[in-house]
């Protein structure tokens, strides 16, 4: 056990930060130094009052310049993650970015240049692998629980009409859904079955009519070991919030969403038979564990190993959704080009 206690700076207090928030209170070997919103209102207050932080600010340079921050949570809108977390790497702290990592592969590609160059640590939060059922689903895979991996999919169906961000910061032609959201079903695919090398997408724009981007996607991909796979991504959609989830494997099949309580699981008997009755599984509905992604990452740091989600990995995920976003502007099947390791 570490004795080291890390000073931890948050940096945006809008609507994911209270996880994050939580999550540092939870971790024993974290102190929850600062937060920082340069917002007008008054939800840096809010938070002061709720989490009680040794400091606050309202320009994030400050803290940048703090010699006791060890840590930086970048919670920001995606279109500032480049500027905010290189000057974080740059000035020798550990940084935790929220996904998606950037809004672009050539973003991607100068945070891991100054990542490289700093020496010092960048995970993407891609949160979804915290996710109790998520991880259930994918070491059901791992143990061959459902055999070989024959087709796979995921979905990201949330309705966007009142998350526009502070603002407004998510109705820009470049915040993609399909970057800033299905990074989420990417992601989680990617995990499962690999790097995908080819994807067809088709879009289309009928829910938020006022924003600038198409709010529904289906994309289809082809995976390694001839696996093939589709990502259905809406921010229009009218229903709660879900990330519905089958994988089927030569030998069974896994069926579940991402806030259910349980997870069905068809596996053949030893004759290839009776998978009839699908296993109920018990699942835990904890869709956004901040909490298990930041004890992840302290440990990792305490015990010197590399990030639990390296800063290769955020940006394989926006070269997909890039990749995907594509091939639905063009119509046609678009190959997958991966940053360099
Ligand atoms: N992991 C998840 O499931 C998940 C869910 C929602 C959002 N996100 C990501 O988290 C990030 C924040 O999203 P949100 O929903 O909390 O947005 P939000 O609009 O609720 O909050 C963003 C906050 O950042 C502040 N901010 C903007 N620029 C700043 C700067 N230069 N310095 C300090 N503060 C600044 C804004 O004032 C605002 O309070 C985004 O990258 C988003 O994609 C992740």
């Amino acid at each position: 056990m570490s004795e080291k206690k890390f000073n931890v700076a948050l940096i945006g207090c809008g609507v994911i930060a209270d996880f994050h928030l939580q999550g540092v209170l939870a971790q024993k070997d974290c102190v929850l130094y600062a937060i920082c919103d340069n917002a007008t209102d008054d939800r840096v207050e809010r938070r002061r009052a709720k989490y009680n932080p040794l400091h606050t600010a309202t320009d994030y340079r400050e803290l940048v310049n703090d010699p006791n921050v060890d840590i930086a949570i970048v919670a920001t809108p995606d279109n500032s993650h480049l500027e905010i977390t290189s000057a974080f790497l740059k000035a020798g702290k550990q940084v935790l970015l929220e996904k998606p990592m950037a809004l672009t592969i050539e973003e991607c590609n100068e945070m891991r240049r100054v990542e490289k160059e700093t020496g010092n640590r960048l995970m993407v939060g891609q949160v979804a692998r915290y996710n109790p059922n998520f991880k259930k689903a994918k070491q059901l895979v791992d143990s061959g629980a459902i055999g070989e991996l024959v087709f796979v999919e995921s979905e990201y169906a949330h309705d966007y009409m009142r998350s526009r961000g502070y603002d407004d910061w998510r109705v820009t032609p470049e915040r993609e859904g399909m970057i800033g959201g299905g990074c989420h079903a990417v992601d989680f695919l990617r995990w499962i079955a690999g790097n995908p090398t080819e994807v067809t997408a088709y879009s289309t724009h009928k829910y938020l009519t006022d924003w600038p981007v198409d709010d529904t996607t289906i994309a289809i991909y082809k995976f390694p070991n001839n696996v093939i796979g589709k990502v259905f991504c809406s921010i229009g959609v009218k229903r709660d919030y879900t990330m519905r989830t089958c994988l089927y494997g030569t030998e069974g099949t896994i069926i579940f969403e991402s806030h259910g309580t349980e997870m069905k699981l068809y596996q053949v008997d030893k004759n290839g038979k009776n998978y009839t009755f699908p296993k109920m599984v018990p699942c835990q509905p904890k869709g956004h564990n901040m909490t298990a992604e930041i004890d992840d990452f302290i440990k990792a740091i305490v015990a010197g190993e590399p990030n639990p989600i390296s800063s290769i990995e955020g940006a394989s995920t926006v070269a997909v959704c890039r990749a995907t976003v594509e091939s639905a502007k063009l119509g046609q099947p678009v190959q997958i080009v991966y940053p360099e390791a």
